[in-house]
């Protein structure tokens, strides 16, 4: 079998590039760790029917006027959106979103979960479920792995390119471009006290500061949830039966 060649995007620029990338043969994984995908993933865990990531505030309330019986939720400078029934801190979604349909627009975690709509699959990945992506790489074994760091406003976070090397460890026999010999290094660097990287993130610290440390602790937990996450076609993120 040809080893998978993977491929890391650092930066909110270069996911602007990417509507532009054929990437019909590969498979997408979105980072997004603090907190877009932390917060579909724990969403799901909790039975949510799934989450439909819109890019601005407008196309979700259009989403929302299609989907009356909807929950709207993200967050804009990383609080809830005036209006919307949730904000985007994972320790929002429990029993309360069981069975619901969720609409879902955030700074860059759906940005970069709809760039990447033209992949062959799309996962969204977090630390929280770090080794159920994992192990859907391993069994679909595609030719080319794209891990897209969503970062945050216009700025890489080093909360998901730490997601996106640990991420790589766990894949073996694989050819890696230069940015994700970085993302590896940067976990080889850190594998040892994770939750230490993540309080010390950009992000991390921003969180922390606002009284949000539970939330980065939650966050930081590896493989806390045995969840699958895949967008289909239909560009909602779903929990998806692991591939036999
Ligand atoms: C993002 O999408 O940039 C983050 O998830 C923002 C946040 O949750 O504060």
């Amino acid at each position: 079998m040809n080893q998978p060649v993977i491929d890391v995007i650092l930066s909110p620029a270069e996911i602007d590039l990417l509507p532009r990338r054929d990437l019909g043969g590969a498979v997408a994984v979105v980072f997004d760790v603090l907190r877009a995908t932390s917060t579909m993933i724990t969403a799901l865990s909790h039975g949510a029917a799934g989450i439909r990531p819109a890019r601005t505030i407008e196309e979700a309330l259009e989403l929302k006027a299609a989907m009356p019986g909807a929950l709207l939720g993200g967050e804009r400078h990383g609080e809830r959106i005036e209006g919307f029934d949730l904000g985007n801190s994972p320790l929002e979604y429990g029993e309360n979103v069981r069975e619901r349909e969720i609409i879902t627009t955030t700074t860059n975690g759906t940005i970069a979960l709809r760039a990447v709509e033209g992949a062959a699959s799309v996962l969204a990945g977090a630390i929280l479920n770090i080794d159920a992506t994992a192990e859907q790489l391993m069994k679909l074994a595609p030719g080319e792995i794209v891990i897209v760091c969503a970062g945050t406003f216009r700025d890489a976070a080093l909360e998901d390119i730490l997601a996106a090397g640990l991420l790589i460890s766990l894949l073996p026999d694989r050819e890696l471009t230069d940015s994700a010999r970085v993302a590896l290094a940067l976990y080889r660097q850190e594998e040892w006290d994770v939750h230490s990287a993540m309080r010390r993130a950009k992000n991390g610290r921003a969180l922390i500061a606002k009284g949000r440390e539970a939330e980065v602790e939650w966050c930081s937990r590896i493989s806390a949830l045995p969840i699958l996450a895949e967008m289909g076609r239909d560009g909602v993120v779903r929990q998806a039966a692991p591939r036999a």
